[in-house]
């Protein structure tokens, strides 16, 4: 059990307006919790403290080779005034996947729940509670120990932050436009393509200006080998329901394990709805799209929770989906994922954790 210690912002600032929009990522509350981590040492000095700049020299690994881990999950207030959690266990359990395959000291289990658990209290009044909103917690782990030869720190930081959000697209439940990208890669197998690291992103970033420019919100990466396999959005996994099954790639050690993508399967599944977890290429796609058997198209993931998508784009071929609405399933499973976040829907499966 961490002994967390508690200093107190003495700058508090105001909580946003119940009433004005929130805009995904741009507004932070007034505390952070931090622990630091030594070779020899271990972890040691959590604090919830005030969110402030960090002081790091320039030399600090993280800025040279990328060595960082990141988390996201969220935090909701139920109608009684719980707080609660959505499946943290299962961030916490990718975050320490990904700290193995980046060299990242492990943190313990219990300990990254206490933390998000002490952050998220600490800031229980900025959790926003109006449809479609809620408290986005970010955990991220940074190297840094100053020096420019290339092998892990000695020494981290571990750091949650956190944010009262709304949407991450502008298009909120409405349907995204979605590029498939066939020029640039994403990630391949044996790479880090399913570890949540900050380099899997930045490789998203000349692709995704792309797609802007075309008027489409996010990419949808083939697989590196063949170019041929659907793997994932830039920041969601990806859904497809062919002739009433429902279809998504198999997690190949390229793609992100993602927890809303695991609660989607689980809930079909529950439904009775039939799902395969399998290779799905773009040709088998298209020609779903072409003969009227691609019925419904969405995207999963924390930030953007369950994202229908309106239109595919593969080169010169444009895919309209659910004539741009959005999907009996789709919104089935946005209407009880959220519920269950919410505490509106019984949680059978035991996914919520509460914030005493
Ligand atoms: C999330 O869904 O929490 C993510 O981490 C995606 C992020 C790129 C916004």
């Amino acid at each position: 059990m961490l002994d967390i210690k508690f200093e107190a912002t003495k700058n508090p600032k105001p909580i946003p307006d119940e009433n004005d929009p929130l805009v995904f990522g741009t507004i932070f509350t007034n505390h952070m919790f931090v622990m630091d981590y030594e070779m020899g040492k271990g972890w040691h000095n959590p604090r919830v403290t005030e969110y402030a700049p960090i002081v790091l020299e320039p030399s600090a690994m993280v800025f040279h080779y990328g060595q960082e881990m990141f988390e996201g999950l969220k935090a909701y207030k139920s109608e009684e005034g719980k707080i609660l959690l959505f499946r943290p266990d299962k961030n916490i359990e990718r975050a320490n996947n990904t700290n193995k395959r980046i060299c990242i000291p492990q943190i313990p289990e219990e300990d990254f729940l206490q933390a998000i658990k002490a952050i998220v209290s600490a800031d229980r009044d900025w959790i926003p509670t109006k449809q479609g909103t809620s408290l986005y917690i970010r955990p991220f782990v940074i190297a840094t120990d100053p020096y420019l030869g290339v092998r892990p720190s000695n020494t981290y930081k571990f750091i949650i932050i956190l944010s009262p959000v709304g949407p991450y697209y502008k298009e909120g439940l409405d349907p995204v436009k979605i590029w498939i990208e066939d020029e640039y890669v994403r990630a391949v197998k044996g790479g880090i393509g399913e570890a949540k690291t900050g380099g899997n992103y930045v490789a998203s970033l000349a692709s995704q200006v792309k797609a802007h420019d075309e008027g489409y919100s996010q990419v949808l990466w083939l697989d590196g080998v063949d170019r041929k396999y659907i793997e994932e959005v830039g920041a969601m996994n990806i859904f497809f329901k062919i002739n009433g099954t429902v279809v998504t790639p198999m997690l190949n050690g390229s793609i992100l394990p993602g927890v809303t993508r695991d609660s989607c399967i689980a809930l079909c599944k529950q439904w009775g709805i039939p799902v395969e977890e399998r290779k799905v290429s773009i040709d088998e796609i298209y020609e779903a799209a072409k003969d009227g058997s691609l019925e419904e198209v969405w995207g999963t993931g924390t930030a953007a929770v369950i994202s229908p998508v309106g239109q595919l784009r593969w080169k010169d071929h444009i895919m309209p989906i659910q004539d741009g609405g959005i999907g009996e399933l789709s919104q089935k499973l946005y209407d009880t994922v959220t519920g269950i976040q919410l505490g509106k829907i019984e949680d059978e499966l035991n996914w919520i954790v509460e914030v005493k």
